[in-house]
């Protein structure tokens, strides 16, 4: 099979490190699906064709059963050529100041909704591409988790960190039962990376995570692309319930 010939969908691929993954795995000759609440969406599937590739974009709430539910009808024959999944879409919600509320200040509105986006959304998106994938014994799906499911953070809420944490678990029992379809599932936990997400948090505290990280810099969108794209290849087939730091050492375990 040919890139050409394995469709990516990639949720939240609007803007930041979706759209860095989209606009990566379009050079490299997959189709792509942009599906993002916002608008910019289209921009991103217009960069990935005025570049000479294959885009789509499409409105997608991956909280949103009955939306994701219509994914195979939405999509029509690219549904069945799909290959790759991204679950990249999350938020990060902070408080007025740009820091992470208290636990004991957080709404539990806020709450449900992050695990609503960043945990449920991921299962419901890769369970509905679940039949795709096996029907074509292949498949590669790619969960962004963060930094903060891998230590403690001081950055982000503790419904992220939690909602964060459980994608890793769930990433692993999805590699379990796919693994004997051809289909393997694996984690990248960035670091600080330069999207609108991090820049919505304070610059002290962009600035005291910078002095943590050995090479010396933040990430871009472009240094995770770089990673999704060997976890989407036939290259990483035997690479199957793993966790990438990507983070240029700011944590080690
Ligand atoms: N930027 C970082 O430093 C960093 C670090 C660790 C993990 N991450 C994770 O990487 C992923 C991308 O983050 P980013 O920094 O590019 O953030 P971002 O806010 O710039 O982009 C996130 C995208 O997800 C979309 N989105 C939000 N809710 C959605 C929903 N319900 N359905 C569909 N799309 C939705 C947004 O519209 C946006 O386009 C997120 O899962 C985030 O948690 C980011």
């Amino acid at each position: 099979m040919s890139n050409q010939d394995r469709v990516a969908l990639i949720t939240g691929a609007g803007r930041g490190i979706g759209a860095g993954i989209a606009i990566k795995l379009g050079a490299l000759g997959h189709p792509v699906v942009v599906a993002d609440v916002i608008e910019e969406r289209e921009a991103t599937a217009a960069a990935i064709r005025d570049a000479g590739g294959e885009a789509r974009a499409i409105p997608l709430d991956v909280a949103d059963d009955a939306a994701v539910a219509a994914l195979p009808i939405l999509l029509g024959a690219w549904w069945d050529r799909l290959g790759i999944l991204v679950n990249n879409a999350g938020i990060s919600p902070k408080g007025p100041d740009g820091k992470a509320r208290k636990i004991r200040d957080m709404p539990a509105e806020e709450w449900r909704r992050v695990l609503a986006v960043n945990l449920t959304g991921a299962f419901l998106v890769s369970q509905a591409c679940i039949p795709p994938l096996r029907a074509r014994r292949w498949g590669r799906i790619i969960m962004l988790t963060s930094q903060a499911a891998r230590a403690k953070s001081q950055i982000a809420g503790a419904h992220y960190a939690a909602a964060k944490t459980g994608l890793m678990g769930f990433a692993r029992s999805l590699a379990t039962e796919l693994g004997p379809d051809g289909i393997t599932v694996n984690s990248i936990a960035p670091g600080r990376i330069d999207t609108p997400m991090s820049r919505g948090t304070t610059a002290a505290a962009n600035a005291a995570f910078l002095a943590q990280v050995p090479v010396g810099r933040v990430g871009t969108p472009e240094d995770v692309a770089e990673v999704a794209a060997f976890l989407a290849s036939d290259a990483a087939a035997y690479l199957n319930g793993a966790a990438i730091d990507v983070g240029g050492g700011s944590f080690m375990p």
